[in-house]
């Protein structure tokens, strides 16, 4: 395969795109002490909204109260409601510890229900629950199962079977939603179908990637999502969280919290933003919302990397895909975060695959340098967005005092994107001074033995989503709730 550093390969690139080149290098670096100063404000942000003044960062307590044993038993069901597919599945927490068995179906979420009405999608979640339980239960008598919904947009919680939506996240406008408990309309539909469910747990998808990674891993301290949005959760003290010091916990009882680190910075004091971001935020359906998320979220990459490539096309002084038709470039969101993997994986020197990939998919022709041009760019899209993710994670670990832990990460930019877990464990290298690996050598980062090191999750909105369901039987009959 072709090195990924391209050293002497814009020697005959043409000086118009060279400087461009140069600009886009500028404006989508963040250097170490950028990543450092960033990371101090996180840590004081992340402190702002557990405050009961409340700041940027929501910081939602779930009422999810501590890791499990390893000894939860039970069938649940497990609803995942992501951006692009909605899953079922059924899982069998036997006795023995960590072990789980599970069976799942997907469902497409229709594009158009994302912008549609409330009660459209509450028929169409119902639907496919009654679906599943027909199928794998046919002809039972069911009792009614237990139910962990994990449904990924901020919610306040006032129970852990309850979330009134704060805003829709992750280009979703369903009217009528935001601002209730998204409960009621649930139940209402799964009801009116005879679908023999129960609502346990309502949780994000962070929640449930911390707590399913937790069940087969001590170390395990952060849950995090990297993926169509992006986002974090941990367990705090309640005596660190002075919003809930009316509810007079112990100090020392732990729950965790969903941190929507997304809208970190939303008041733009720090975040090193290019003016394509501010175009994604301007034409997005909630403007002003999400700042961080739209930096380095998977539903944004694609959208930046068309941004710019219009904006150069535009402009008079640089010559890109000159005389060419760049209409279906043009139209928003048309390139997805996998478009810049596919070019950032072409392994050819002459670029051979992403050449192919700008013909077929925008029917546009490039030249050499316009190649090196595409490639360079959505290497910094790819390393902005890693290197800037590293920074949440830093600001927690820093927050808690963490000098070393692991970290559960899932998600489509995760697990897909090329090089984004080397890059970010590179930057929370830098971050966090460190130079010894666990193992006391020089520290080659994202090998195994970086002191907070990201790996992959276990499987969050379903095993998590049960195994919060489970707890939160255990606590319910144990009396503690
Ligand atoms: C968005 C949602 C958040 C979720 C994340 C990852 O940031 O607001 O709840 O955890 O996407 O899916």
């Amino acid at each position: 395969r072709r090195q990924p550093s391209r050293k002497g390969s814009m020697a005959d690139m043409p000086r118009d795109l060279l400087g461009e080149i140069r600009r886009l290098e500028d404006i989508f670096t963040v250097d170490t002490p950028k990543l450092k100063a960033i990371s101090d404000h996180f840590v004081s942000e992340l402190a702002k909204g557990l405050s009961k003044e409340g700041g940027s960062i929501p910081m939602n307590p779930t009422w999810c109260m501590g890791f499990p044993d390893g000894h939860e038993t039970g069938t649940f069901l497990a609803l995942d409601m992501g951006g692009t597919n909605l899953r079922v599945c059924e899982i069998r927490l036997p006795e023995g510890k960590g072990e789980f068995d599970i069976i799942q179906s997907k469902y497409r979420m229709p594009e158009e229900l994302k912008s549609g009405n409330a009660e459209e999608l509450w028929n169409y979640i119902a639907e496919c629950l009654a679906e599943f339980i027909a199928y794998h239960h046919e002809g039972e008598k069911l009792d009614k199962l237990p139910l962990g919904f994990t449904f990924s947009y901020p919610a306040t919680q006032d129970y852990i079977d309850h979330g009134v939506l704060q805003r829709w996240t992750k280009g979703f406008d369903i009217d009528g939603v935001e601002g209730k408990d998204v409960v009621p309309p649930f139940e209402k539909a799964i009801a009116e179908r005879g679908v023999p469910i129960k609502l346990t747990a309502l949780i994000n998808d962070t929640t449930g990637t911390l707590i399913a990674s937790a069940y087969t891993d001590s170390e395990m301290r952060i849950g995090c999502i990297f993926g169509t949005g992006c986002n974090a959760a941990y367990m705090e003290h309640c005596g660190e969280i002075p919003k809930l010091e009316h509810m007079n916990l112990p100090k020392d009882q732990e729950i965790a919290i969903n941190c929507e680190w997304g809208a970190f910075d939303n008041e733009h004091k720090i975040l090193p933003r290019t003016q394509y971001d501010v175009i994604v935020d301007k034409d997005s359906p909630r403007p002003g919302q999400q700042a961080f998320e739209k930096m380095i979220a998977g539903l944004y990459l694609g959208e930046l990397f068309r941004l710019v490539l219009v904006d150069l096309h535009e402009n008079p002084n640089v010559k890109i895909f000159e005389g060419q038709d760049i209409s279906v470039l043009k139209q928003a969101y048309s390139l997805d975060s996998s478009f810049l993997s596919d070019i950032e994986n072409d392994p050819y020197e002459n670029l051979q695959e992403t050449h192919d990939k700008f013909l077929a998919e925008l029917k546009l022709k490039c030249t050499k340098p316009e190649l090196e041009l595409v490639r360079r760019l959505a290497e910094l899209i790819g390393t902005r967005s890693a290197r800037l993710s590293a920074c949440g994670v830093a600001a927690i670990c820093k927050k808690k005092g963490y000098k070393t832990a692991h970290v559960g990460a899932d998600g489509s930019v995760f697990n897909k994107y090329p090089h984004f877990k080397a890059r970010g464990a590179q930057a929370l290298k830098e971050i966090l001074d460190w130079d010894k690996g666990r193992d006391g050598k020089p520290l080659v980062p994202g090998q195994g033995q970086d002191p907070v090191d990201i790996k992959p999750a276990e499987d969050g909105s379903g095993v998590g989503a049960a195994l919060i369901a489970a707890l939160t039987l255990k606590r319910v009959h144990g009396g503690n709730t």
